[in-house]
């Protein structure tokens, strides 16, 4: 195990299992645990080394009964809804591209889940958020399921105190805490990932806290319209080529 302090941020190189026993005063865990895509989906990634843990829910299930005073926001696929513990609420990030999938007998997919579960001292900070919100997709230049920031700013405002990721990846809800100068636990297993976490933790917490103030407003609830169309970029490579499904 490895621990490193930058500012408000604990980071742990560690499996979550071994170091979460030993924490205390955790307020709210925001978190994107393997959720077992390949176990559900088949999904191959031709690009990235595979996600640790990734072959099945059981650390999904974990991260949903993680003890958090204030709340809990983990994300997931609409297929895990089955084998996690009933949320209060179901948000839904809609993207602003959809990605490959079945290309003849399923929907194009465009949005993502993410479970909210209430802790015993939960209330809205601020005010009382819509449970869709729009956040652009990443280029995924750091993890390969890397998350917006923007997207993780609007979540981490919706929760009070410490926060806690314990599987960070790529350290994003630790930069989004940084940008709201929030206190932060992260923990990550593999040592790539984590020294990326440190780096983009660090670079966050040097910046001025007025650079970022628009990215720390919340994104706006999704207002749907018939003559709302995201066309999918034909020319985008990357989202084409990152996920290579098996033919059906
Ligand atoms: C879905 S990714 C999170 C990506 C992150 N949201 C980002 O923006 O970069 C889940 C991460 O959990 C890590 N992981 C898997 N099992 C773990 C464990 N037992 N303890 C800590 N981290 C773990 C994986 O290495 C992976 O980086």
């Amino acid at each position: 195990m490895r621990v490193e302090r930058i500012g408000d941020a604990v980071l742990y190189l560690a499996d979550c299992r071994e170091v979460l026993p030993t924490l205390t005063g955790v307020d709210a865990v925001v978190t994107d645990p393997p959720f077992g895509m390949a176990f559900r989906s088949g999904y191959r990634n031709v690009f990235h080394k595979a996600i640790a843990n990734d072959d099945n829910e059981a650390l999904l299930q974990f991260a949903c009964s993680l003890p958090a005073l204030h709340s809990r926001y983990v994300f997931c696929r609409w297929d895990n809804l089955s084998a996690v513990p009933k949320p209060r609420s179901v948000i839904t990030w809609v993207k602003n591209n959809w990605s490959m999938g079945d290309l003849e007998h399923e929907h194009a997919r465009q949005k993502e889940e993410i479970l909210f579960y209430p802790g015993p001292q939960h209330r809205f900070p601020r005010y009382r958020p819509s449970d869709v919100i729009e956040a652009p997709r990443t280029g995924n230049d750091h993890h390969p399921t890397e998350k917006p920031v923007q997207l993780m700013c609007a979540i981490v405002e919706w929760t009070q105190g410490v926060v806690l990721d314990p599987f960070m990846g790529s350290g994003t809800t630790g930069v989004a805490c940084a940008r709201l100068r929030r206190p932060f636990i992260g923990i990550e297993l593999d040592s790539e990932y984590f020294e990326i976490a440190c780096e983009r933790i660090s670079a966050a917490q040097r910046q001025p806290a007025d650079m970022f103030s628009a990215a720390t407003q919340a994104a706006p609830a999704y207002q749907p319209t018939l003559l709302d169309h995201i066309p999918q970029d034909p020319a985008d490579e990357h989202v084409a080529r990152l996920w290579q499904e098996p033919e059906v």
